[in-house]
């Protein structure tokens, strides 16, 4: 439901009204950006870009280059949607905010991807909870630039469909965080950032790579579907990948044996490192918010 507060502030957003459609999409309205929200974005972006040199996975920063997802303000979803239609196929849908979870999963399924399109506030600026133009154009769109993400991408919404129908949802959205927001990848230069949680964010950028906090452990689909996660806080752990193809290819089989095995497992605690991890740095663990 929405509250009054919400429903004003829709009314004063001509980036969030309300949605009348059944997918929930609304229309970018990109002429009605006022020059302080391009602003914003400029210097979000300038910020993160600099960040990202040598953080990011280069598949990512490729991404960006590709789309010309750039400093000079809020990208038009109409002209994202030729470059990035023209590579994969993938096509962006604006949306007021989260959207239900049959919903979000259809899209991706058909190959959409919801984005908000309304930027956070000035005094949003360094942290925002929910995800707006910032977080999902700049985090998630560069890789729908990449064949093999984007089919991934596409995989998941399919599997989301599925885990709706089999009650399993806890269990396989514990991927999507881990990779689609919280990944990390292995190159020849050393590990980079590729999860949009993380590039879209100035503190965690840093977090995930250097500090000597959180465990950083290869990737594990079954492993990965039993760890629980954080949303109030830097995460704990962060799961390696060596490539796409190997995220793309471990997750393709049909994920109704590991559905099942799950129900004789313990979760895992987000901090918890198994004697079965592959161990690329074991976190000293940490008590203190970010
Ligand atoms: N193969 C998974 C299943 O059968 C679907 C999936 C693909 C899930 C890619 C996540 C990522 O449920
Ligand atoms: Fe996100």
């Amino acid at each position: 439901m929405q509250t009054q507060s919400e429903a004003a502030f829709s009314a004063a957003n001509p980036h969030r009204p309300p949605s009348e459609r059944d997918d929930f999409t609304i229309t970018q309205a990109w002429d009605q950006y006022t020059p302080e929200e391009h602003d914003r974005w400029r210097r979000l972006f300038e910020r993160q870009a600099d960040i990202l040199k040598g953080r990011a996975a280069p598949e990512f920063l490729a991404g960006l280059d590709a789309l010309a997802i750039a400093a000079e303000g809020i990208p038009d979803f109409r002209r994202l949607n030729d470059e990035l239609g023209r590579r994969t196929g993938w096509q962006i849908v604006a949306v007021p905010g989260l959207v239900p979870e049959p919903i979000f999963f259809e899209h991706l399924a058909n190959r959409r991807f919801p984005s908000t399109c309304f930027i956070r506030s000035e005094d949003q600026f360094d942290y925002i909870q929910e995800p707006d133009v910032f977080h999902d154009v700049f985090g998630h769109v560069p890789l729908l630039s990449n064949p093999m993400f984007a089919d991934y991408m596409q995989a998941y919404g399919e599997g989301g469909l599925k885990a709706l129908r089999l009650g399993t949802l806890d269990n396989l959205a514990r991927l999507y965080w881990y990779t689609v927001e919280f990944g990390l990848i292995n190159t020849p230069d050393g590990l980079r950032i590729y999860g949009a949680g993380i590039v879209s964010s100035e503190g965690e950028s840093r977090f995930a790579l250097e500090s000597p906090e959180p465990n950083r452990l290869g990737f594990d689909v079954l492993r990965l579907l039993r760890t629980r996660y954080r949303i109030d806080d830097f995460q704990e752990t962060y799961f390696v990948i060596d490539s796409y193809e190997q995220l793309f290819k471990a997750t393709l089989p049909d994920f109704t044996p590991h559905y099942a095995a799950l129900k004789t497992l313990d979760e895992l605690e987000p901090g918890a490192v198994l004697e079965i991890d592959t161990i690329i740095t074991r976190g000293t663990g940490r008590v203190k918010r970010h």
